[in-house]
């Protein structure tokens, strides 16, 4: 058994799209030891993703005891919980009972495209962006939440009672983990519903008039770090507070202690959050979400702007599994490389419609260029090309945005690992991509909030956490980096609107 170093440790939670983490760190900022289980996604019709929420609680609940019986500590000695997750994903429970009434609808769900249309003919999307920060897109939770009261007179019968509960992720498992008592989420997860005035940290009652949700559903709002509720003893023989909270893409860019303005970091994952720190204010811009980062405490609440790109290592799996092209996702490297350039070939990974910076929920993804020269491995280049695109047209929009330039990028996320990537994104962005030493930069940075929220660290502590493994800096010729991406952004013309018939 570990004696309990500096007084104890933190425990991380981690609920991803498809998979749910729990992580023990010591207060040193250690990783201790982890656990993680996979689950089953739902896709019951063309466009709709779906999760079990039994299945999102039954697999956290196994991973966190799991992780604290793999680190041999007592769970006495654990001073704290963060709790961090997938954004916008929608679920609808029953307060009194505790159990769903539906099945999650998942952040990458279209089936609200349809609403968003009709808000935007209203002439309501100004108004959205201007309190929120978001735009009229079925990727947050509001207008899910809507389909899911329209659809069913009951629930909407129920919900205007005050007898259901709506929550993201975050606000699921701590009302589960609290033993049904809360019913709380933090400003960051928060800002991505659709609902939330995000200048006045508060639900917005004009927004939830036009959306057509009553306000009993929702949850309490609170700072990202400082106390949420308290572990039930029955889970763990402790009972531990939960003291830090946030989205999983805010908790990244806690992790890589991006915590001054125009520092920036992006997480290679199924999508790509590319998100930076713009300070104490919002600032609204096209193309580009402006979003909450977190509160500490009751610190005014720091704000960031986001690009985010649906599609990234998704597309690579897509090869793997849609195609057949790559027998595991480790090969695209090797093949990106056999190849001297792209030979003119792009995949524009449009797969559920484009994110940041177009905003097209009916653009379908396409692969142009194609000769009787094109091999594999240029599909397989193209793949992971796109991946770098994407991350510049988000951020050439955010520097447009805040007028502060780039000075470098924090990477993290499973397709970081990638040297080609990360190198061509350096050679694409014209700036150094940094990657640090340890890559559960979100599980770290939800323990980060935590553990501030406990009182157990401060902010300049948890900056000297952050280590850089590797420098990428760029290499290739702006004139060069221009015409690609000049090209790329042709290809994306032709995959615009593709869905509409
Ligand atoms: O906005 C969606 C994002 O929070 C999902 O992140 O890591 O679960 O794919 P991830």
């Amino acid at each position: 058994m570990h004696a309990a170093i500096d007084n104890g440790y933190i425990l991380a939670l981690d609920q991803g799209t498809t998979s749910s983490r729990s992580i023990v760190f010591d207060l040193a900022g250690h990783a201790l030891a982890q656990a993680q289980q996979e689950f089953t996604q739902h896709y019951p019709q063309p466009g709709w993703v779906e999760h079990e929420p039994e299945v999102i609680w039954g697999t956290q609940l196994a991973t966190l005891r799991e992780a604290v019986r793999n680190a041999g500590i007592a769970p006495a000695d654990i001073r704290a919980i963060g709790i961090t997750n997938q954004r916008e994903t929608t679920l609808l429970w029953d307060r009194r009972s505790g159990q769903p009434v539906a099945r999650a609808i998942v952040w990458q769900d279209r089936r609200s495209a349809a609403l968003c249309d009709a808000l935007k003919a209203r002439g309501l999307e100004a108004l959205f962006r201007e309190r929120t920060g978001l735009l009229l897109d079925p990727y947050f939770s509001g207008t899910k939440l809507h389909w899911l009261l329209a659809n069913d007179p009951d629930l909407r019968r129920r919900a205007e009672a005050g007898e259901l509960a709506f929550g993201t992720v975050d606000s699921w498992l701590i009302h589960r983990l609290s033993g049904g008592r809360d019913h709380v989420t933090d400003v960051s997860n928060a800002s991505r519903t659709l609902l939330f005035d995000i200048h006045r940290l508060a639900w917005d009652e004009e927004l939830l008039g036009l959306l057509d949700i009553p306000a009993a559903v929702l949850p309490e709002v609170r700072p990202s770090a400082g106390y949420f509720a308290t572990l039930d003893p029955d889970i763990l023989g402790a009972p531990i507070p939960i003291t830090g909270v946030a989205g999983d893409q805010q908790a990244a860019l806690f992790g890589q202690a991006c915590f001054e303005p125009g520092m920036a970091k992006n997480t290679y994952g199924t999508g790509a959050f590319v998100v930076m720190h713009t300070g104490a204010r919002p600032v609204v811009g096209e193309g580009v979400l402006a979003t909450v980062a977190w509160q500490l405490g009751d610190a005014p609440a720091e704000y960031a702007l986001e690009g985010s790109i649906f599609v990234a290592g998704a597309a690579v799996q897509w090869l793997r599994d849609g195609l057949g092209l790559i027998p595991d996702a480790a090969r695209v490297e090797e093949l990106a490389r056999s190849v001297p350039d792209n030979g003119d070939v792009y995949f524009v990974p449009a797969l559920t419609g484009l994110g940041a910076p177009f905003w097209d929920p009916y653009a379908r993804g396409l692969i142009v260029g194609l000769t009787r020269g094109t091999r594999d491995a240029h599909i397989a280049r193209a793949a992971l090309e796109a991946i770098a695109y994407r991350t510049r047209d988000a951020i050439d929009t955010m520097t447009h945005t805040t007028g502060i330039p780039l000075a470098e990028l924090r990477v993290d996320g499973g397709a970081c690992v990638n040297d080609w990537l990360m190198q061509f994104q350096a050679d694409m962005l014209g700036v150094p991509v940094r990657r640090p030493a340890h890559t559960e930069t979100t599980a770290r940075g939800a323990a980060g909030l935590a553990a501030l929220g406990a009182g157990l660290a401060d902010r300049a502590q948890l900056a000297q956490h952050w280590l850089g493994e590797r420098n990428f800096t760029p290499a290739m010729p702006a004139a060069e980096r221009d015409r690609l991406h000049a090209r790329w952004r042709q290809a994306v013309a032709l995959s615009r609107g593709w869905a509409r018939g």
